[in-house]
């Protein structure tokens, strides 16, 4: 058998005879030519059988090959300029691996519930494989970046025994004769770690469990969380600009050929890179108001403020300085107007709502204590993290980037389930 190719590599195969091991996409036939497209992951490619050119078993088994059937295909490499892809397959051989019976997604529109149910089928489509690799390569670009720029990654625990965030999306779970609830956030871990290696940063499932049911919510998602040593407020938003400017780049260089088949609009993503606009909270709320939102300072933004507020721009649009009472704990006051924080949340153009979060942390002891007091939040499982303000405290700043949120953006999807894998949204832990 001729040597096995990706058909991602066609290109350096014309006029050879190959190999390629992958499903049956879709077929044509006419009486005298079968037309399969098949994928193999790398990418789809159509292979031409030509009734008078092969065996008569050969064209036989190729009638027999039904769609996701498994099928090793060989055949000389053509260059076509009108094919996807633009080379083609003049089969000479076909293997079946396996024959798929009756398929349930068929190339007919599907609903939304179906294909959810089937998500183990469903990521077999050029779609959700495109979104896939963008979603790989988004990693890859956020990995470049932060190992480039000094930072070391630190793998901070799933089980915790205490909440990072709002202590009402907890998930609980027992742990031996204690509680201990699934993360949050790492943040407070690497929040330590910082003070052992300056820059740091964390890669992992974040899980909460809130009763929302939005295009923007999973209840499993995974978030990066840089925590910097000796870094402001001002720094922390410019290295934040900076790593979501890197991996829209890095998208628009390295998944052109996702982006084109997931019909994203790579003009508005060219025009992301650069410094961003920034927008203080009150200003949000003058314009909000003057824009016939009812909304009033102290009120948190919901999707169509955030919507609405980044809709006036092309690129992110960091908010900052958010009002102390609906904001984390251990964010750090502004020593001029000790009522907002140091904090601020980078929202995506396009209607695609906050994509960052993050802080300058208190590091003040005594301050610390006092918001533990006000917040009413447990000693015993806490003490460590007092202690960092205790030994050698340092102004230190961090942020957390939601890779899905992330993703649906760059990718221009309608709805965050399809940013990851195996989503788990609101009552659907299946499959
Ligand atoms: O704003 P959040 O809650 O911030 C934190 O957890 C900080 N401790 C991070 C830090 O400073 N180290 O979450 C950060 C980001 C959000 O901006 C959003 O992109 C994403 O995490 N996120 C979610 N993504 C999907 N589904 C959810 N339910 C999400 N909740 C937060
Ligand atoms: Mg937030």
């Amino acid at each position: 058998m001729a040597p096995v190719v990706n058909i991602g590599q066609l290109h350096q195969h014309v006029g050879s005879s190959v190999t390629i091991e992958g499903w049956l996409y879709n077929k044509r036939s006419s009486g005298k030519i079968h037309f399969l497209q098949v994928r193999d992951g790398t990418g789809l490619v159509q292979c031409v059988v030509v009734k008078s050119a092969v065996t008569p078993e050969i064209f036989e088994r190729s009638g027999l090959l039904t769609q996701e059937s498994s099928c090793r295909v060989s055949g000389l490499v053509r260059q076509d300029d009108r094919a996807p892809g633009g080379y083609e397959l003049d089969v000479e051989g076909i293997e079946i691996v396996q024959i798929a019976q009756e398929y349930p997604i068929t190339h007919k529109e599907h609903g939304v519930d179906f294909l959810m149910d089937h998500r183990h089928l469903w990521l077999r489509v050029p779609r959700q494989r495109a979104i896939m690799r963008v979603r790989a390569e988004v990693q890859r670009a956020i990995f470049d970046f932060l190992d480039n720029r000094g930072f070391t990654r630190v793998d901070p625990p799933i089980l915790t025994p205490s909440s990072c965030e709002d202590t009402t999306e907890l998930f609980q779970t027992k742990y031996f004769d204690e509680e201990a609830y699934l993360t949050q956030s790492g943040q407070m871990y690497m929040e330590a770690a910082a003070m052992s290696l300056g820059r740091v940063y964390s890669f992992g499932p974040c899980f909460r469990a809130e009763k929302s049911k939005t295009r923007r919510h999973l209840i499993e998602f995974w978030m990066v969380e840089p925590e910097m040593a000796y870094v402001d407020h001002d720094e922390n938003l410019r290295i934040q600009e900076q790593l979501v400017s890197h991996v829209v780049e890095h998208v628009l260089h390295h998944c052109e050929a996702e982006l084109h088949t997931l019909g994203r609009d790579v003009e508005k993503l060219a025009k992301v890179p650069g410094s961003f606009p920034r927008m203080s909270y009150d200003d949000a709320i003058a314009w909000l108001r003057k824009n016939g939102f009812d909304i009033e300072w102290g009120d948190d933004f919901g999707a169509p403020h955030e919507t609405a507020l980044a809709g006036q721009y092309d690129q992110p649009l960091f908010i900052e300085r958010y009002p102390t009472k609906i904001k984390a704990f251990y964010m750090q006051p502004d020593p001029l107007r000790p009522e907002v924080v140091l904090c601020a949340d980078m929202l995506a153009p396009e209607g695609y709502g906050e994509i960052v979060g993050g802080s300058q942390r208190i590091a003040d002891y005594e301050l610390l204590n006092t918001r533990f007091d006000e917040h009413h939040l447990p000693r015993d499982t806490y003490a460590w993290y007092l202690d960092l303000r205790r030994y050698g405290s340092v102004p230190h700043s961090g942020f957390g980037l939601g890779l899905e949120r992330t993703i649906a953006w760059i990718c221009g999807l309608e709805h965050i389930r399809e940013a990851i894998a195996f989503p788990r949204t609101l009552y659907r832990l299946y499959p």
